[in-house]
């Protein structure tokens, strides 16, 4: 359970490489580099949000979920000293975000709303009006302006009662009648170019793994001085038990989740940048339709 994105991804570049190095004449162009080829930004999106989706839903079910049941608490001053609590998952995700900015890919994440209970989350003009379509339709839209770059937003849905009963009961929410099912908001992120190389892709997925266990790690720092005692590790998941999973145990819960649509994600619509046939369309000539374009 440990393995699969390093291991699925090292399937991939491995047989990139092993059909590239021994395929004979695959390419018009002798000179054609094996990495040349470049993926869309919207792939990198779906790829990075596929991760968040799983992140907080690993946290909030096994987490939240298993940790309310055992009489943990999770709130909004979780990170006031001698408040002994964990992250809101959407709090989960404003920490994991904030990480993300300090580290060297230029991704960015936030999710927004155009009726938010902490206003920093109100979106700006351009946002808003990609956010009315959203609700009409949805789905992700995929959008440039001039100030973020590229831009993906995805719709945030009440999904399950409790998103409802809490942002309505809120006092700084200024929206008292959400319903089951409404969109509540998007999950947005920008990256400031619109193509990336398979190298950059894989930084930019590493990043966003890094700051998911990061986020995580900072709660069981918390978690570790709680006057009643958490234990982390080995009896995880044991119901009715204080006990958190480390971190390499969460993490790797959410690569199990997310591996499948990040995979899905880098090995789709690349592009030579020479205007060449795609590899992945040489490949298949070559192989039957099965190869990946270069890495
Ligand atoms: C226990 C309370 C609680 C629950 C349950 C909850 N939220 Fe929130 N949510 C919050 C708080 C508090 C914030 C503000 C976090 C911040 O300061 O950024 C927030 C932020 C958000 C935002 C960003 C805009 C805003 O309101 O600031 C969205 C969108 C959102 N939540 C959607 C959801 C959805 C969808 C669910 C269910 C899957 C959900 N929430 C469950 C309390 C909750």
């Amino acid at each position: 359970m440990t393995l699969p994105r390093i291991f699925l991804v090292g399937v991939f570049v491995c047989l990139g490489v092993y059909l590239f190095a021994t395929a004979p004449e695959p390419l018009p162009d002798g000179d054609v580099e094996m990495a040349g080829c470049r993926h869309p930004v919207n792939a990198v999106f779906d790829g990075v949000n596929a991760i968040n989706e799983e992140a907080r839903t690993v946290y909030t079910k096994r987490i939240v979920g298993g940790g309310k049941a055992a009489g943990l608490t999770f709130g909004e001053e979780w990170q006031e000293p001698g408040v002994e609590q964990g992250p809101l998952p959407a709090l989960f995700l404003r920490a994991t975000a904030a990480h993300l900015e300090t580290l060297p890919p230029r991704l960015g994440l936030y999710l927004g709303s155009d009726a938010p209970i902490n206003k920093s989350n109100l979106f700006g003009a351009a946002q808003l009006s990609v956010f009315d379509q959203i609700k009409t339709t949805r789905e992700a839209v995929y959008s440039e302006d001039p100030q973020s770059g590229f831009v993906a937003m995805y719709p945030d849905v009440a999904g399950v009662a409790p998103c409802v009963s809490c942002h309505n009961a809120h006092p700084d929410s200024p929206k008292k009648d959400w319903k089951l099912n409404d969109v509540m908001g998007a999950t947005t992120w920008t990256y400031p170019a619109s193509e990336v190389t398979a190298d950059e892709f894989l930084d930019v997925v590493d990043a966003m793994y890094a700051s998911v266990a990061h986020t995580y790690d900072s709660y069981l720092s918390k978690a570790a001085g709680f006057e009643v005692p958490v234990q982390i590790g080995a009896e995880w998941p044991r119901e009715g038990v204080r006990v958190l999973p480390e971190v390499g145990v969460f993490l790797n819960e959410v690569k199990t989740q997310a591996s499948p649509a990040v995979l899905e994600a880098l090995t789709r619509d690349r592009r030579h940048p020479d205007g060449q046939p795609t590899q992945d369309a040489l490949a298949a000539q070559a192989d039957g339709g099965q190869v990946p374009c270069g890495f």
